[in-house]
């Protein structure tokens, strides 16, 4: 498939766009995540933690960090491991350095770069996570090829992800609270209400759980399952390489 300048310039401009909102949006990035999601989503970073199954430490990619939550879930998880935490957002990347600093946490190693062209060589990690990451890439299938491209054979890549509710009420009161009540939130507390609004915007043409998966398949890693968590409200798809 070849893309036209046109469709280039364009999903350059909405990257563009992603990057600037979450480097406004840092200063209150970590509380309005306890808040969105009653306390629940460091318990879930654990979760997919623990699904790399490092059997000793290793190298590990942590792709979006942001503000780097995920990598110091996967270094409390495996104390052995080296985690390599990379955003393009400069500026919640250094809340991330600022974090790890006050936590006196040394196994963190902060880079900036893009989720679509990895600046590593081929089977360079054990293993690579990312939080919250698919739903706000410009070519979501790149970004799968690219984690799997800098994974070694037998290693995996766990991503966690809002997803879709499958229960119909779960699906309604998720949609009332998603796209009505985040918004609102995201205004009072971030003071960016802009933000929280395109958070579930994000999600409306985002694959559910299953095509997630079978989209995963298809890009050739050999095996794929995930888990639902939240109320079926978040989804940690692991991919075997
Ligand atoms: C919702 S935040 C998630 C941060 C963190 N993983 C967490 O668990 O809270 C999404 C992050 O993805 C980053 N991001 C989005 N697209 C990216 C890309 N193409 N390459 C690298 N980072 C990207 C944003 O800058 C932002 O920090």
């Amino acid at each position: 498939m070849t893309t036209s300048p046109l469709d280039a310039a364009d999903a350059q401009e909405r990257a563009r766009r992603v990057r600037a909102m979450f480097g406004r949006i840092t200063r209150r990035y970590d509380l309005m995540n306890r808040v969105m999601t009653a306390g629940q989503d460091q318990a879930w970073r654990r979760v997919a933690a623990q699904e790399l199954h490092l059997s000793h430490g290793g190298l590990v990619l942590d792709l979006a960090t942001g503000t780097g939550d995920l990598a110091f879930a996967v270094r409390q998880a495996y104390p052995r491991a080296q985690v390599v935490a990379m955003d393009f957002a400069e500026p919640i990347l250094r809340e991330g350095v600022r974090k790890a600093q006050q936590r006196g946490e040394r196994g963190v190693l902060w880079a900036v770069g893009d989720a679509l062209s990895l600046p590593f060589p081929d089977c360079t990690f054990d293993g690579c996570t990312s939080a919250f990451l698919l739903r706000n890439v410009v070519n979501l299938t790149l970004c799968l090829q690219e984690m799997r491209r800098v994974v070694k054979p037998g290693g995996r890549v766990v991503c966690m992800e809002i997803t879709h509710p499958q229960s119909p009420l779960f699906r309604h009161l998720f949609r009332v609270y998603f796209y009505r009540v985040v918004p609102r939130i995201g205004g009072l507390i971030a003071g960016d209400p802009s933000a929280y609004s395109y958070l579930p915007n994000s999600l409306t043409l985002f694959p559910p759980a299953e095509p997630l998966r079978q989209k995963m398949l298809a890009v050739g890693y050999r095996e794929v399952y995930y888990r639902l968590l939240g109320f079926g409200t978040m989804a940690i798809h692991v991919a075997i390489v």
